[in-house]
């Protein structure tokens, strides 16, 4: 069967290959952890999504095959269909929608409570990233503990259950972590990035019913600013009025989403946070990019304002099942906004290069592949 595959360590190595299709009773990856008698399930290949990621690990920034190969087959965020389940399976069954998750579990103290997505250990085996084969194919075998439900009803949003719980997880975190305070209830909320990461955590703080402020580089309107506005939150332009005029203007809020991409934000959020506030940190920031702030006032303000940053980042099928309910109530409450973030379709595993030429395309907020109908 098809899948689209790297060679690690070699740049632009992205290419089709031909890999053995994966039968009910596989392990995939043998190398991590073994799947249970009777508790595999075989999905067939719905959508999968692509993002920065998969980009950077064409680009052998980072990215390891599976010991043994040369290859890795990439993609992490899934969306398939239930083709068959072993014999001890009782969460799904074929014919179900369904997501998979993205950590295996190490052997960490976490890994071994079911937190793998805090591992304690400085190597992580992801499916798609590093050391695990990813989802770009037309079908994959996996533990059913990794595979997620998506309602039927739901499906069309399906492949955005990956990026929904990374957005679910760091909010969760952030409340979790605000316990501390005895009481915490937040107003208002800034996020930062309107990309699909900052789109979700917007419409996931709505429902929590915060002010909501989303922050991106350009003015609109365009569709980032409308599905902000649609979600009811205040799309701001960074151009037109910068974070720190924003707090002038609006008060400064007790919660920050930070999901940029750019380091010198993640520094900036800090001089605009509010007393007892917390700062979630989602970015992935590649390269190196000096920051100079005043790093006096910000430990004053911070250690006197009892103010928290929170970092987050991956999710385990609790934060997946958090962020497909997430999606539902959204869908619920905001009736086919989120599926505007769906803005790049590509048709089928073949058109891989086309896939890697819209992950450069400003416009594309989501970039897609149909691999099945
Ligand atoms: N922690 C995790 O588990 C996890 C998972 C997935 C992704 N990530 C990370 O999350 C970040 C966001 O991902 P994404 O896919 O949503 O990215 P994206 O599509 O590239 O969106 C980035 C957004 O940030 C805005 N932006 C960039 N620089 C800015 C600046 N200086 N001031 C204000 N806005 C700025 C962009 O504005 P324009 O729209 O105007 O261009 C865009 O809306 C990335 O760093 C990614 O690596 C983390």
């Amino acid at each position: 069967m098809k899948a689209i595959a790297v060679l690690p360590g070699k740049a632009n190595s992205v290419h089709l290959r031909d890999i053995p299709a994966p039968k009910l009773g596989d392990q995939p990856h043998p190398h991590v952890c073994k799947i249970p008698e009777g508790r595999a399930v075989l999905v067939k290949t719905l959508q999968i999504g692509v993002d920065a990621t998969d980009r950077e690990i064409n680009e052998a920034l980072y990215g390891n095959a599976p010991p043994g190969g040369e290859h890795l087959v990439i993609g992490h965020e899934s969306f398939g269909q239930v083709l068959e389940v072993g014999s001890k399976v009782t969460e799904v069954k074929p014919g179900d929608y369904v997501s998979c998750t993205v950590r295996r579990p190490g052997g960490s103290l976490y890994d071994v409570i079911g937190r793998n997505d805090i591992t304690g250990e400085e190597v992580y085996y992801e499916r798609g990233i590093n050391l695990c084969h990813g989802y770009l194919t037309e079908s994959f075998v996996d533990d059913v503990e990794y595979i997620v439900k998506v309602p039927k009803e739901l499906r069309h949003l399906g492949v955005l259950a990956e990026p929904a719980s990374v957005c679910a997880k760091a909010i969760e975190q952030a409340y979790l972590a605000q316990t501390r305070l005895q009481v915490w209830m937040p107003r208002r909320a800034f996020v930062l990035g309107a990309g699909q990461i900052g789109l979700l955590a917007t419409m996931m703080l709505r429902l929590r019913g915060l002010e909501v402020y989303t922050l991106a580089t350009r003015p609109g309107p365009h569709r980032k600013s409308e599905i902000t506005e649609a979600y009811g939150a205040t799309y701001v332009s960074s151009k037109q009025t910068s974070m720190a005029d924003l707090a002038k203007q609006v008060g400064k809020p007790d919660l920050i989403f930070e999901a940029t991409g750019n380091a010198e934000i993640c520094f900036r959020a800090m001089e605009v946070l509010g007393i007892n506030g917390a700062l979630i940190w989602t970015s992935i920031t590649g390269g190196k990019h000096d920051v100079s702030v005043d790093g006096a006032k910000i430990n004053l303000e911070w250690v006197l304002g009892n103010k928290l940053l929170v970092s987050s980042v991956n999710g385990n099928r609790r934060h997946f099942e958090l962020g497909i309910q997430a999606l539902s109530h959204g869908e619920l409450t905001y009736p086919g906004v989120t599926s505007r973030i769906l803005t790049h379709p590509v048709a089928g595993l073949d058109k891989y290069q086309e896939m890697m030429k819209l992950l450069e395309e400003k416009e594309a907020l989501k970039v897609f592949v149909n691999v099945a109908g």
